[in-house]
């Protein structure tokens, strides 16, 4: 090994000194990891003072992060890396149905859920893609506390402000047959765009926030509110940089779903609401258009009333289709 640093050599000196790493696949994101840096460097050519802005920045994002906090998480969703990550990992083409047609409608035992809606075709129809599981989409960092668990056709809204809605479906394994006893836990902000975590005293614990557990025909139903968009935390280093790039801090509006069904690998994602603003311009670049989902308005007391409510409200059906764990 050349003992002169130059700025030619000073990649594959440091790759050198990698080399007797144990563990190859450490060895491999290091080596790769150096040489992307350095390219970096020798692309932009940093002045010193840039360089230590650079640094500061880095400290000031480990500083914020706390037990509540994870700052550094923040700047990898506005980056895109942490998409890009769960996109890479949750890759959602099926194996072939092998000419076995459409999934197979499942079977509704009459009186398992009170829905007037078929989940295939009806006012709020949706229905997955042939040969594509539900897309995936961030965590984000509000999956804090294990939602209260709770019985299909619950409402998760404990507050009463916002405009009502149903959400329904059903959770299907790649053949289109029903997943009965899939676990579906889901958490949303209020209508003021804050999750509970956010407001401790002001939003009761467990606001916006459910565990249910599918029907024999794999169904679920929950009330909420129809959220709204909000901003993600722009009081740490990530919103300083946004604000140095005039991009704006917004997340369109969306309800998180995390499920899971035995054999099957855990679905972590959001449905959107359809026309929200900045669904095209996601600041962590979450939107996937598959998970956009229309909300209907539906002013007809009859249909209110088998769902439990009074006056106007808005359904949204949204099936989920789980890939089988490999
Ligand atoms: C969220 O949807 O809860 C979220 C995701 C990424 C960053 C901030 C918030
Ligand atoms: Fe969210």
């Amino acid at each position: 090994m050349a003992t002169d640093f130059t700025e030619e050599t000073a990649a594959d000196a440091v790759v050198e000194s990698f080399a007797a790493t144990p563990d190859p696949r450490l060895r491999e994101l290091l080596t790769s990891l150096v040489r992307h840096l350095h390219a970096f460097v020798r692309d932009t050519e940093p002045t010193i003072a840039e360089w230590e802005r650079a640094i500061e920045f880095l400290t000031a994002t480990g500083q914020k992060c706390d037990d509540q906090r994870q700052e550094f998480i923040l700047l990898s969703d506005v980056l895109g890396i942490s998409m890009l990550v769960e996109t890479i990992n949750n890759r959602t083409a099926l194996p072939s149905r092998g000419g076995l047609g459409p999934p197979p409608q499942a079977a509704r035992p009459a009186g398992s859920s009170p829905r007037a809606i078929p989940s295939r075709g009806g006012l709020a129809g949706s229905s997955p893609r042939a040969n594509t599981a539900t897309e995936s989409t961030v965590l984000g960092p509000f999956h804090m506390v294990t939602s209260p668990r709770r019985a299909l056709g619950d409402s998760i809204d404990l507050v009463g402000t916002g405009p009502q809605c149903v959400l329904e479906g059903r959770v299907l394994s790649a053949r289109g047959t029903p997943l009965p006893g899939a676990e579906l836990d889901v958490w949303q902000a209020n209508d003021q765009g804050f999750y509970d975590v956010q407001q401790p005293g002001v939003q009761p614990a467990g606001n916006g926030r459910g565990l249910f557990t599918a029907g024999p025909d794999g169904a679920y139903w929950f009330r909420t509110i129809v959220p709204t968009y909000y901003p993600i935390p722009t009081d740490g280093p990530v919103g300083t940089l946004l604000e140095a790039t005039k991009r704006h801090p917004y997340r369109p509006a969306h309800i998180h779903f995390l499920v899971t069904a035995p054999g099957h690998r855990p679905l972590t994602t959001h449905i959107f609401v359809a026309g929200s603003p900045y669904i095209e311009s996601d600041a962590v670049f979450a939107v996937k258009k598959s998970l956009i989902t229309e909300f209907t308005p539906v002013d007809d007391p009859a249909l209110a009333a088998r769902y439990g409510l009074t006056g106007p409200f808005q359904v949204a059906n949204f099936d989920i289709v789980l890939q089988p764990r490999s």
